[in-house]
């Protein structure tokens, strides 16, 4: 059957990966990719796919219920990836009502749709939810989150996806709609805005501005590359169990002190520097509130039941991310410009 697939929140870093990907993988299926465009969303980003046949763009806000629905009548999606979520812990933390709107409000917006416009014909229909590691709160020293730890989400970013998750859960189990959620560690790539903690720490080395790092650089993160989120999200779509949820991650802790060592070194190669030169750029910096001190995935359920794996070591991988960085210069400047100067010196200089 052909599929007219709606992805929200196409036009922000993990999206565009997964659009890049479905609109090149499957010609056959007519992409919708519905993006805001707030800070973070950029077009800049699909530039390559924006004149395929099988691909179009709707600006609009998942907030907005009218429009939702007005989208749905209009298309007669057959499956939704939902991504469209404010992404960054620190903005939650100034700013927690945006993230309530969009994260919680947006989310049962899409699914109250879904739900009436599919109606009782839910044959081959899917609701994707994309979700995060960090539902599941703060690890000490040792374990993992498995799919049934409990939820114990810490910051309101966290609070929020947790509470869409709940939501997508809820629909499944008392409307029967069709779904699946996957909640995925830390990402990084080509494309991600630079006030997540690797993009930003590449801008300010080739900047020669500080890095700042949070409290003592001890809290630990589960990296994965983009394009291996985007294919486990391929997998899951066409594979994953309706009602089920798949923890996605690298199997690649790093403490953030030691990330950014080891991106100095990595920066003073490919900048021509003499080594440690970029290391001297380090700053300790107050810490983030209620920090979560680890992440840490156990992927076992999608490695045995759907035969994924990651393809990209983390040396590969961030090789690459920096590659791509310093050969876009512009899509760098251009983001870089006006309100994230304002957000940057809000963050970091009046802490
Ligand atoms: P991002 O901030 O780069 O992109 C989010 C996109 O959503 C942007 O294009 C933005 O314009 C759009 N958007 C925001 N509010 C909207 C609204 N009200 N209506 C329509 N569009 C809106 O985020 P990302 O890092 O690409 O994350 C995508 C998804 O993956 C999120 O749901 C996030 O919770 C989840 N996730 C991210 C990571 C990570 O490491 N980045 C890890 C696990 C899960
Ligand atoms: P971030 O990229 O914001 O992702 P998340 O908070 O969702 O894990 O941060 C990754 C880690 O890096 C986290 O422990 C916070 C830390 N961090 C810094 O030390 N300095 C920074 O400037 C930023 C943005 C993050």
């Amino acid at each position: 059957m052909k599929k007219v697939l709606l992805i929200t929140g196409g036009a922000g870093f993990i999206g565009s990966h997964v659009v890049r990907r479905f609109v090149n993988q499957y010609p056959d299926y007519q992409i919708i990719n519905l993006d805001k465009l707030t800070y973070a969303g950029n077009l800049e980003n699909l530039k390559d796919v924006d004149k395929k046949d099988n691909y179009t763009f709707e600006k609009g806000d998942i907030i907005d219920r009218d429009f939702i629905f007005d989208l749905f009548k209009k298309y007669n999606f057959t499956d939704v990836i939902h991504l469209a979520a404010e992404s960054h812990v620190d903005r939650s933390i100034s700013n927690p009502t945006e993230f309530i709107y969009t994260n919680i409000v947006g989310t049962v917006n899409l699914l109250n749709a879904a739900r009436e416009l599919w109606g009782k014909n839910q044959e081959n229909k899917l609701f994707y939810h994309i979700s995060t590691d960090e539902v599941y709160g703060s690890l000490g020293k040792e374990g993992y989150f498995v799919e049934s730890t409990p939820y114990n989400p810490r910051s309101p970013y966290s609070s929020s996806k947790a509470s869409s998750d709940h939501l997508v859960r809820a629909y499944y189990h008392t409307f029967n709609l069709p779904i699946v959620i996957s909640n995925c560690s830390n990402n990084y790539g080509p494309n991600q805005f630079p006030e997540k903690l690797i993009p930003l720490a590449i801008n300010n080395i080739k900047n020669n501005k500080k890095i700042p790092v949070y409290g003592k650089g001890e809290n630990v993160r589960d990296w994965l590359y983009v394009e291996d989120h985007a294919g486990a999200i391929d997998l899951m779509f066409h594979k994953g169990k309706t009602g089920e949820t798949y923890n996605i991650g690298g199997n690649n802790e790093w403490r953030n002190i030691d990330l950014i060592h080891h991106l100095c070194k990595v920066m003073d190669r490919k900048l021509g520097r003499d080594p440690g030169t970029s290391a001297k750029l380090i700053t300790f910096v107050k810490d983030r509130a209620g920090h979560d001190l680890r992440y840490a995935i156990d992927s076992g359920k999608i490695r045995k039941e759907l035969g994924w794996k990651p393809s990209v070591n983390f040396e590969k991988g961030l090789e690459k991310t920096v590659e791509w960085y310093l050969e876009n210069t512009e899509w760098l400047n251009r983001i870089i410009s006006g309100k994230y100067e304002e957000y940057y010196s809000q963050q970091y200089v009046k802490r």
